[in-house]
């Protein structure tokens, strides 16, 4: 219910009145943020935090001159793996073994599965599948912000390849793909605070389906099994 509550509470704030949140607030969302989930565990994106005034102001020219930008905090930046490669893989997975105590060969099996399909996808599949790991951890800053009574604004509208180049992304391998601005709303000045949260009513957004629902499908697909297990 808690987070119900909170998240009825938050809302895309597009006025901030400057306030800082506290450092102890901030590293609570970043936690958030690092304890999301992601496809085979890769965490194939990293988050940059910027509260710098005078990059902010940089970086508004990016975004539509948003006010956000600059009347935040914190603004954090997910920027995903452009590309999926051998050596990327391994050396994520080796580190993900060594956590767990367990040989670095651990995870071939099933490495050479997802890079076969991975290559076969095409580097943009591969740039787009990462960044749809990044907004898992986006969410889970927003929901994470909410909790801390932080205001916060998602944000798509700025130009990525502009941010990248801008913040030195380009050619690193990363692509900025989201982000996020952190602060506090200006009450009076905010023409969103107070209005109704706009969703489709649960009946609209929700269906449940059986089996009677369901198409018949021709064609199957086959996935070895075998390689998908820890050898
Ligand atoms: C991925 C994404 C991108 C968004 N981009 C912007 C943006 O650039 N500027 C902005 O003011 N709001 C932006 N929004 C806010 C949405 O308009 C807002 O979340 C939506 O209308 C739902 O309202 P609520 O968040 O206030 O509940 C974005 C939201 C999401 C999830």
């Amino acid at each position: 219910m808690a987070l119900l509550n909170d998240l009825n509470w938050r809302y895309a704030t597009k006025k901030m009145n400057g306030n800082v949140v506290s450092e102890e607030k901030l590293n609570y969302i970043l936690e958030a943020a690092r304890l999301a989930p992601s496809s085979s565990g890769l965490q194939q994106y990293k988050l940059i935090v910027v509260s710098d005034k005078a990059l902010l102001e940089k970086i508004q020219v990016i975004a539509y001159n948003q006010s956000q930008i600059t009347d935040c905090s914190h603004l954090l930046i997910w920027a995903a793996w452009d590309s999926y490669s051998e050596h990327r893989v391994s050396e994520r997975f080796n580190e993900m073994m060594d956590v767990r105590g367990l040989p670095h060969n651990t995870m071939d099996a099933y490495k050479n599965t997802i890079m076969d399909l991975y290559e076969k996808a095409g580097q943009d599949w591969q740039a787009h599948h990462a960044a749809k790991q990044s907004y898992i951890s986006f969410g889970m800053a927003i929901a994470a912000a909410a909790e801390q009574k932080v205001d916060a604004t998602p944000m798509e509208g700025f130009l990525a390849d502009k941010l990248d180049e801008l913040l030195q992304l380009s050619g690193s391998g990363y692509r900025s793909t989201v982000i996020l601005t952190l602060g506090y709303r200006d009450e009076t000045g905010d023409w969103l605070a107070g209005m109704k949260k706009f969703r489709l009513p649960k009946e609209q957004f929700v269906t449940e389906v059986t089996l009677a629902d369901a198409a018949e499908i021709t064609e199957s697909v086959t996935i070895d099994l075998n390689d998908f297990k820890l050898k």
